[in-house]
């Protein structure tokens, strides 16, 4: 079954064409980060006039390096939501036309659910490596959601916690901007955390013990200012080590609620998923204390973490009928809930 996936719900224009849920045949991606960096985050209606300029020759691409034509595709899959209106909306709309024009089956697809089938894609860094087969823990980490998903079956999921304010991305953007990286933060902090002490600054672990599987990560961001407020010099000439002394709060209450999710609820599997999953320190640390509690560790591939439609074709895959919607019915959905 190949299925052309689109994704536009923020600021990346993306399409991919996917066998079985699994196989890639291509992924395009056109990135807007030079369009909304001045301005230090997202602007929703530069974003939904970019992906309306792009959003044609993004699909052409896909098309074109597959070396398929409309002709092949069994249906076509897209982002409805979470996400922003505007940016939606071009996604859906390219969907629902080549839908109507192709007379092909369409699938309506949660974003979130996109990042957590991300992990059944073929991950070209370790072709061998087999999907999920049996239930699993997965840590969704992106700039809008820190979700923990206990994941029954492709088709059963349900959420244990999320984070009760800011999203992890969220807290690593607005750390950098302290520090001065720019936007989008995530990466270039993820760089300058590898050249610090971890251990500098202790940082709170906000909720680590709490007994839930909910997150909260204002009060990091908090402590990081109020850290840098008393110690101005601290984000020039320790800036290393402040990334890592944060990165090393976030990734350790990360890790500890999904490992103890694990635990809980004696699966064998844990895996990562969104864009914070591309974070180096996240990806080690997960592996080395899972793999220390027997665990199989997943984590997707670098560019399936952060957005993009190969993740949104593999889900609309998996859910199947689930994901299925008449042409007509598809609708961005900016609220979608899990
Ligand atoms: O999943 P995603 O691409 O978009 C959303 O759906 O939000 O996630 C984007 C988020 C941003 O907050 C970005 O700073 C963060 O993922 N991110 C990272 C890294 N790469 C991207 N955060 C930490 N370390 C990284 N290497
Ligand atoms: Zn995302």
């Amino acid at each position: 079954m190949r299925l052309l996936g689109i994704e536009t719900s923020c600021d990346d224009t993306a399409a991919a064409v996917v066998v079985d849920g699994r196989h890639v045949e291509s992924s395009v991606l056109a990135s807007q980060d030079d369009f909304h960096r001045k301005y230090g985050g997202v602007v929703p209606e530069i974003a939904s006039r970019r992906h309306a300029e792009v959003i044609g020759t993004v699909v052409e691409q896909a098309l074109e390096k597959a070396g398929r034509t409309f002709e092949d595709f069994d249906g076509v899959a897209v982002t409805v939501g979470p996400g922003l209106a505007g940016s939606l909306v071009v996604g859906v709309a390219a969907a629902q036309a080549i839908a109507f024009a192709r007379d092909l089956p369409a699938y309506a697809v949660n974003h979130l659910h996109g990042h957590l089938f991300a992990n059944y894609l073929e991950n070209s860094d370790t072709p061998e490596q087999a999907p999920p087969d049996g239930p699993f823990v997965c840590l969704i980490v992106s700039g809008g959601h820190t979700d923990l998903i206990h994941v029954e079956s492709p088709a059963q999921h349900r959420i244990l916690g999320r984070t009760l304010d800011d999203a992890a991305g969220e807290a690593y953007d607005k750390v950098a901007r302290l520090l001065g990286l720019g936007f989008p933060g995530g990466p270039p902090l993820d760089d300058l955390a590898k050249s610090g002490n971890p251990r500098a600054v202790e940082f709170p672990r906000s909720l680590i013990a709490d007994g839930s599987y909910n997150f909260s990560f204002s009060g990091l961001k908090t402590a990081v200012r109020y850290h840098l407020d008393a110690h101005p010099d601290d984000a020039v000439s320790r800036a290393a080590d402040i990334a890592a002394s944060f990165q090393a709060a976030v990734v350790d209450v990360l890790c500890a609620k999904t490992l103890r999710a694990a635990d809980a609820l004696g699966v064998g599997t844990v895996a990562l998923a969104g864009g914070v999953s591309a974070n180096s320190g996240l990806r080690a640390e997960l592996r080395r204390r899972g793999e220390a509690q027997g665990l199989r560790v997943l984590v997707p591939p670098l560019a399936y973490c952060t957005d993009n439609a190969a993740m949104i074709a593999a889900a609309a895959f998996y859910r199947g009928n689930a994901a299925r919607v008449p042409a007509a019915q598809l609708r961005a959905d900016p609220n979608f809930a899990w």
